[in-house]
């Protein structure tokens, strides 16, 4: 069924991951800012957290971009009483930590580390050319053709954070940082682990169109969609393929392999047509060729595609598809930790 289904969408045949990235950088998201000129972090804040289990403080960022200032605040959330524990650097869509959806606690419980950062923190998510480090890359509100959209930006913004977790050696384990994301934020915690090795595993969270979607044959969300409504998202490149998605030469599979030979876990939900579960599903499918070639199990399946319910974790590429709507729900952070745990 899955290998039918595949071969319907025609996509194209998968190549070495750095040249699926450097495709993708160019045809789709723009290349990332350089790193900062200069990076400090300050604590504002800290305090006991989850019953005394965990520390939790606010810190901010300062980073210098372009010879200027540039800030934007994240959380970290440490277990206190174990040390060299995995951590999750969630791009997320709210600034504050208790978050309704991150269950703090529960990740602390399990023995992680949890680092928050709201995107909107970074640059606003509109139109905006000008707000937070928008304004500094582009001062005069133009973007050439292949320079970074709102989603490489915030991916860049995980990478800062990363950068924290460096600092703390003692406290994390640094081979097992995890980045993830819901949404568009699932789509940017994609870029941002295929852009930076130090993240050993990325999620994505129903990232649907120009996420872990391939685009051929899509239902919902399209490119000429997505690029109409949300034309910062990505480089101005990207919009020559409005309408055209079977002459691209890439697809979305080229995203999650540029991974490799890293992990990479899918979510999707049932109810979430226009994030579309079955092209997140063929996705993990067309990218394991990928692992394959460099002697890993790639995605493990049993050939059909995913019920409800189900979760296909035994290869680098796991997937899960759970009943219901668009969100990062408990039940998605509580299967992302199962894989995980698996491959620990
Ligand atoms: C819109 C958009 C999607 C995006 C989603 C979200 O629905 O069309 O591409 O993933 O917003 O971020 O919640």
């Amino acid at each position: 069924m899955i290998n039918k289904l595949l071969a319907d969408r025609s996509l194209p045949p998968v190549k070495e991951p750095s040249e699926m990235l450097e495709i993708m950088l160019r045809e789709v998201y723009g290349y990332l800012p350089d790193p900062p000129e200069k990076l400090t972090f300050e604590v504002m804040h800290s305090q006991k957290t989850c019953a005394g289990k965990a520390t939790l403080k606010n810190m901010v960022a300062h980073c210098l971009v372009k010879g200027k200032e540039f800030s934007f605040p994240f959380t970290a959330v440490i277990p206190t009483n174990s040390k060299k524990v995995p951590f999750f650097v969630h791009i997320n869509f709210r600034s504050d930590v208790p978050d309704r959806y991150m269950p703090t606690e529960e990740l602390i419980d399990n023995g992680f580390a949890v680092f928050s950062f709201c995107h909107r923190e970074v640059t606003y998510d509109n139109e905006d050319m000008s707000d937070g480090i928008y304004g500094i890359l582009y001062p005069d509100g133009k973007r050439g053709l292949h320079d970074a959209g709102k989603v490489a930006v915030w991916a860049w913004a995980a990478q800062r954070v990363m950068d924290y977790a460096q600092t703390l050696g003692d406290l994390l384990d640094l081979s097992k940082g995890v980045v993830c994301g819901h949404s568009r934020l699932g789509k940017t915690a994609l870029l941002a682990a295929a852009t930076d090795s130090r993240f050993w595993c990325a999620y994505s969270n129903d990232s649907g169109c120009t996420g872990a979607a391939v685009s051929r044959g899509k239902r919902g969300e399209s490119v000429t969609v997505i690029n109409n409504a949300f034309p910062l998202w990505f480089c101005e490149n990207y919009k020559k393929y409005a309408h055209k998605e079977y002459a691209m030469p890439f697809d979305q599979h080229y995203l999650v392999g540029a991974i490799a030979p890293r992990y990479v876990c899918i979510g999707s939900a049932t109810e979430d047509i226009w994030a579309d579960p079955v092209s997140e599903n063929l996705c993990c499918a067309a990218a394991s060729p990928v692992y394959e070639k460099m002697g890993k199990k790639g995605f493990v399946h049993n050939g059909e595609l995913a019920k409800a319910g189900e979760s296909f974790f035994e290869g680098s590429i796991g997937y899960h598809l759970r009943e219901g709507s668009h969100y990062f729900s408990r039940t998605d952070w509580l299967k992302l930790i199962e894989f995980l745990k698996s491959k620990m």
